[in-house]
């Protein structure tokens, strides 16, 4: 509860007396103190404290802010999201979509939060998502001819990212194989698909989407892998050195997810390989597959209508499904 009070009025990076916010709060100014001390502890936010002005976010903060999202939606989008659930923190988003899959039906649900304590991964790695710096979200999305229609899904959601960031006038991005979002070999953000219900009829997809907006260095030392975010690629690319800030990248991404959404189980990959191949980081390279320890090595041709890897090796071209697959190049 004070940190729902005493967020909003640091957000904008100017000096905030202690008098202001022990009257927001309606404490002491010496709780002020312990509750600024606190919330900068549980958020790892920096807050200075100077005698005299009081306290301030450097910098300042964007909040999520789900007025700004909306009124930031396209014409074919908005009518496509159902509800916004904005969290402070949360374990994992997906893990939240999950949970409340009963209760908050699908199409066009979306959770997300400014935090969360235990954002999963692909292949059970851990998701480093530090308060209010990167976007971390999770669409849900019901189907009805189960997991057969959805091959190529997550790599269709890769290419809705690449859309949302050109229309924001970021830096071309690529995407790496099955779902990896990359800017200069780099990972810039990862796409996680869950799924509820009938593999053969009725499902619920939950779409996670991971974006390193602004890392904090700090954050950025649990990462255990070459990693960027977008102010550092609009530091060294974009000429205004900032990038669009996090409400309007939010809109941006689900002005391509919902609509992508509410049309691929008719549309199929195949109304997105060719973009996809036109953002494939790998294409014509020697990588090698990481199948749980089983090692193929080959050179990356691409994708097949399904999105199944092609892979030239030297007993012919193979078809390389996702789940568990891990690409790199071949050293
Ligand atoms: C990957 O390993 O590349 C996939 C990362 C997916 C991270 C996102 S953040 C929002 C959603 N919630 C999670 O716990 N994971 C996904």
């Amino acid at each position: 509860m004070p940190r729902s009070v005493l967020l909003p009025l640091l957000a904008s990076g100017d000096f905030c007396s202690g008098q202001v916010l022990a009257d927001a709060l309606g404490v002491s100014r010496t709780a002020v103190w312990k509750q600024v001390n606190k919330l900068a502890v549980e958020t790892g936010l920096e807050i200075e404290s100077v005698k005299g002005k009081g306290y301030r976010i450097p910098g300042g903060v964007e909040l999520l802010d789900a007025a700004r999202i909306r009124a930031g939606l396209a014409q074919q989008a908005a009518p496509l999201l159902s509800s916004l659930n904005i969290l402070e923190s949360v374990d994992s988003t997906n893990a939240e979509a999950m949970r409340q899959l009963e209760a908050v039906r699908p199409p066009g649900v979306v959770h997300t939060a400014e935090q969360q304590t235990a954002g999963r991964g692909r292949r059970g790695r851990q998701w480093v998502s530090p308060f209010a710096r990167n976007l971390y979200l999770s669409v849900v999305w019901e189907f009805g001819q189960g997991a057969g229609s959805l091959e190529g899904l997550s790599l269709a959601v890769g290419v809705a990212v690449a859309r949302a960031l050109r229309a924001c006038d970021l830096p071309p991005v690529q995407l790496k194989w099955p779902n990896d979002v990359l800017h200069g070999g780099k990972k810039l953000g990862g796409i996680l698909l869950e799924m509820a219900g009938d593999v053969a009829g009725p499902c619920q997809v939950v779409v996670g989407l991971g974006l390193n907006v602004a890392m904090p260095p700090s954050a950025a030392r649990e990462i255990d892998q070459a990693w960027t975010d977008l102010a550092t690629m609009a530091g060294h690319d974009h000429s205004q050195g900032q990038h669009p800030g996090r409400n309007a990248l939010f809109s941006a991404l689900l002005n391509e997810i919902l609509p992508l959404l509410a049309t691929f189980e008719n549309a199929g990959f195949g109304a997105w390989r060719e973009q996809w191949q036109d953002l494939d980081a790998y294409a014509d390279k020697p990588v090698v597959l990481d199948a749980s320890g089983h090692r193929v090595a080959g050179i990356a041709r691409g994708v097949d209508h399904r999105g199944a890897l092609q892979l030239e090796t030297t007993t012919g071209m193979q078809s390389m499904f996702g789940g568990e697959l891990s690409l790199r190049p071949a050293s």
